[in-house]
């Protein structure tokens, strides 16, 4: 079949694409990479923040090399569409006990710190052998908190990005890359 070279069109209300398509692949595989050597030897409990994460997540794990097992959390942070408070609550819990296991959250941003601060909390509390983040986008400027996140895929600057499973009010997961959304709708959206 022929290679066809697509081009997608941005929607309406999208802006600069901050990360292409063929540069998150490219990460993601160095991502995979990296834990396959870090944890060989070991079995990884690969723990996915519903829903945003899931993309990534999907994508991560089949370039990871050592066993690995796949369970999900979902949390609600209260705040405004686009600020998260630090005030969690758990809608979907994991299936399984994480105790002794070598276990990653797998984040899709962490903007303020606040959500990623709670669940490290928690999961801690449940005595795995160890517990690393990775993280696909950081936003350095705006974190409230100092938290230890071991694998990041990019620093981004402080604008509100959607696509490759981040959302504004639910819309635009499926693009394939990752933009900032324009400045007037972030507005209206806050
Ligand atoms: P935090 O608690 O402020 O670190 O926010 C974490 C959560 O807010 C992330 O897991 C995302 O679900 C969401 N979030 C933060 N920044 C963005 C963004 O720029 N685009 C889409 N979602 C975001
Ligand atoms: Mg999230």
């Amino acid at each position: 079949m022929p290679e066809q070279i697509q081009e997608i069109a941005v929607p309406p209300g999208v802006g600069e694409v901050m990360v292409e398509e063929h540069e998150l692949q490219r990460r993601v595989a160095e991502l995979g990479s990296e834990l396959s050597r870090d944890y060989e030897g070991r079995e990884l409990f690969m723990m996915g923040v519903l829903k945003g994460a899931v993309f990534f997540l999907a994508d991560l794990m089949r370039h990871v090399h050592v066993p690995c097992e796949l369970d999900f959390m979902a949390v609600s942070s209260y705040g405004s569409l686009t600020d998260s408070s630090g005030v969690v609550r758990i809608l979907k819990d994991l299936d399984s006990s994480i105790e002794g296991r070598d276990v990653l959250i797998v984040e899709d941003i962490v903007d303020s710190g606040l959500t990623l601060n709670y669940l490290q909390r928690n999961l801690r509390g449940r005595n795995p052998r160890s517990l690393e983040v990775c993280a696909l986008l950081v936003k350095p400027g705006r974190r409230k908190i100092d938290l230890p996140i071991r694998y990041v895929g990019f620093e981004i600057p402080n604008r509100y990005v959607v696509g490759y499973g981040l959302d504004l009010d639910q819309r635009y997961r499926n693009l394939p890359y990752v933009a900032a959304i324009d400045e007037h709708l972030q507005g209206r959206a806050a």
